[in-house]
């Protein structure tokens, strides 16, 4: 397996090896540094972004290569130049593509034309490196990810998507709680529940918030509006998923020692209260953090093909 689009590229087992990868890295940061060494990453960057971009940058730092960070108007692209020719030229140059951008067939045309790793740092429909620090985050406060009970509350976007595909990976019990027109694509529920069914876990949908927490180990929201959102929606959106912020009372209906997790950056007073994001069951720098471990994971599995890629 070559690219990291979706965290449905990746089977089973490249997850978990990816999660042990990462913990390596976290005790051993600097132990890999031939990896990379005299070596270019491309970081193509047309939303905004602190952790992708600064974890992205320093992972390829400690793997020993050099990151080149391109902006939206920075490239070629911009005048008109395709992203074949793009991806074809870069793939001369770097080792790696790291991009985020909005619409998933551009990421998907990069990977069919480059001859260098393409990693998908999030698009409108998936952000799979979000996934994988989520579930390090899991493994490492709870023990373990498989059979835990990991509720989503709020806006079906891509953190959920990824999250949910990763969740099914690992045989872990995901529910997601949507109001009508923000749920998840069926096609990603249908599939990762299959996923899910083998590997001894569940994908549950409802719009019942307090069905999705009740007795969860893991509670998990994201924005309200997304970068790839018009902010005319903004209004409509607060409207219609306040009731399912993450407060004290939705984590008082979970499990006692749950845990909060947010990809950040946070709205505190919108998808979670200050009182949940800033108290003791919060995990979200650690979860931060751990974009680094699984960045440096994923740059390194994939240049030196450890994974064999979801059959
Ligand atoms: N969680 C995440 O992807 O954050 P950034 O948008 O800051 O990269
Ligand atoms: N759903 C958010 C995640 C940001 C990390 C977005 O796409 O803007």
């Amino acid at each position: 397996m070559m690219h990291l689009l979706k965290t449905s590229d990746l089977s089973a087992a490249d997850l978990a090896y990816l999660l042990r990868r990462s913990a390596k890295f976290k005790a051993k940061p600097f132990g890999r540094r031939s990896v990379l060494a005299g070596e270019t990453v491309c970081c193509y960057f047309a939303k905004p972004s602190t952790r992708t971009r600064i974890s992205f940058e320093t992972a390829v730092a400690h793997l020993g290569g050099t990151p080149l960070f391109m902006g939206a108007k920075d490239l070629q692209l911009g005048r008109g130049e395709t992203l074949e020719d793009t991806a074809r030229v870069m793939s001369r140059y770097s080792r790696a593509l790291v991009i985020r951008t909005f619409e998933d067939a551009e990421v998907e045309r990069l990977a069919a034309a480059a001859t260098i790793p393409v990693i998908n740092a999030l698009t409108d429909g998936h952000h799979p490196c979000q996934s994988l620090a989520d579930l390090l985050t899991i493994q490492q406060q709870r023990g373990k990810v498989a059979g835990q009970k990991i509720a989503y509350l709020g806006d079906g976007n891509n953190v959920a998507v990824s999250l949910v595909q990763a969740a099914a990976l690992a045989g872990a019990h995901v529910a997601v709680a949507s109001p009508d027109g923000y749920t998840l694509p069926d096609a990603i529920v249908q599939a990762a529940r299959a996923v899910a069914d083998k590997q001894g876990g569940s994908v549950l949908v409802t719009r019942d918030p307090d069905e999705a927490v009740k007795d969860a180990d893991v509670v998990y929201t994201d924005v309200w509006l997304s970068m790839g959102h018009s902010d005319h929606e903004r209004a409509e959106r607060h409207r219609v998923l306040m009731p399912y912020q993450v407060n004290a009372a939705a984590m008082r209906k979970a499990k006692r020692d749950a845990l909060f997790l947010h990809c950040l950056p946070a709205h505190r007073g919108e998808e979670v209260t200050a009182e949940v994001a800033d108290g003791p069951q919060s995990a979200i720098f650690d979860q931060a953090e751990n974009r680094l471990w699984t960045s440096m994971a994923v740059l390194y599995a994939l240049v030196e093909e450890k994974l064999e890629g979801a059959s």
